[in-house]
C-alpha cells in the first residue's frame, strides 16, 4: 500500500496510532509481584493451551492489518515472548512486512543465551530487558521464583554479542528494590547501555496495586541526578510516554 493511501488513525488528543504491543504467548518463567504474583498465578493457574494462541499467520495478518491503519512499530511482548517456540518464524514474517518500520522484544532475558543469535538472524534490532535488580536477594524476591540477575546479564551479554541494541526496564516497587535505582544507574551507565526505570503501575486487579509502593518518576530522577547530573532530551515524536534524560 502506498503511503498517501493509509489511513491514519488518532486519539482524542491527536496522537497517531504508531505502536501496538502484540502478546505472543500468556505464560511467563518469572512470577514478578507487580505483574503475576505467585499467589495468583500458581501451580494451577490455566493459562491457554497450545492451540489456543493465534498462530505465526494470524499474528502476522493482524499485523498487517494494523500497518495500514497507520502502525509502524511492533512490540512483541507476553507473558515471556521467548517461551514462544515459533518466535524467530514470526520475527521473520514481520520483517519482510513493508510499512513496518520497528521490531521490538521485551524480555526478562533468561533465555537470550540460546535465541539472541537467531532472532538477529530473523531480523529484530534490539531488545529491551526487564530487571529490576542487579542484588540477587532482591531481585530474587521480586521475580518470585529465586533467580539472581546473573542469568538475566549474561542474556544481556549475548544480545549485545549478537550485534541485537539493548535497553534495560526496571519498574520500580517502594520498599522492594527502591534501593537499587542508583547502582542499576551507575552500572548500565559505564556499559553505554540506557537504563528505562517505570513506575508501578495498576495493571489490572491481580497485582495488588497500591500508591503507598509508588516511587514517582520526579523521585527517581531526583535521586539519581544527585550522584550523576542528569539533563532533558527532547521528545523523539509528538505522543512519545517516556521521559528521557541524558547524563551530563
Ligand atoms: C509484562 S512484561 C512481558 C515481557 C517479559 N516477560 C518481560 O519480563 O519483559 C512487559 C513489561 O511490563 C512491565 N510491567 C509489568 N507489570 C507492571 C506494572 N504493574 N507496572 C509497571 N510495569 C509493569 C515489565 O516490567 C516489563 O518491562
Amino acid at each position: 500500500m502506498e503511503e498517501r493511501d493509509r489511513v491514519k488513525i488518532t486519539d482524542r488528543l491527536a496522537r497517531p496510532l504508531r505502536d501496538l504491543r502484540l502478546s505472543v504467548i500468556d505464560q511467563c518463567n518469572f512470577r514478578c509481584v507487580y505483574c503475576m504474583p505467585a499467589e495468583v498465578f500458581g501451580p494451577n493457574f490455566r493459562f491457554l493451551a497450545e492451540d489456543q494462541l493465534l498462530t505465526v499467520e494470524e499474528m502476522a495478518l493482524l499485523v498487517e492489518c494494523f500497518v495500514e491503519l497507520g502502525v509502524e512499530k511492533i512490540r512483541l511482548t507476553g507473558g515471556e515472548p521467548l517461551l514462544r517456540r515459533d518466535l524467530d518464524a514470526l520475527i521473520e514474517r514481520l520483517s519482510a512486512l513493508p510499512g513496518l518500520r520497528d521490531i521490538g522484544l521485551t524480555t526478562n532475558g533468561v533465555h537470550l543465551v540460546k535465541w539472541a543469535q537467531r532472532l538477529k538472524e530473523a531480523g529484530l534490532k534490539r531488545v529491551n530487558v526487564s530487571l529490576d535488580a542487579l542484588d540477587d536477594d532482591i531481585f530474587r524476591n521480586m521475580n518470585g521464583i529465586g533467580i539472581g540477575s546473573a542469568p538475566v546479564l549474561k542474556g544481556i551479554e549475548a544480545a549485545l554479542a549478537a550485534g541485537l541494541g539493548v535497553k534495560v526496564n526496571t519498574v520500580v516497587k517502594k520498599g522492594w528494590n527502591d534501593s537499587q535505582i542508583v547502582p542499576m544507574a551507575a552500572y548500565f551507565k559505564d556499559l553505554g547501555i540506557p537504563l528505562r526505570l517505570i513506575e508501578f503501575m495498576d495493571v489490572g486487579t491481580t497485582n495488588g496495586w497500591d500508591y503507598s509502593h509508588v516511587v514517582t518518576k520526579k523521585e527517581m530522577y531526583e535521586q539519581i541526578n544527585a550522584m550523576h547530573p542528569l539533563e532533558p532530551v527532547e521528545k523523539a515524536y509528538f505522543g512519545e510516554v517516556a521521559s528521557r534524560y541524558r547524563y551530563v
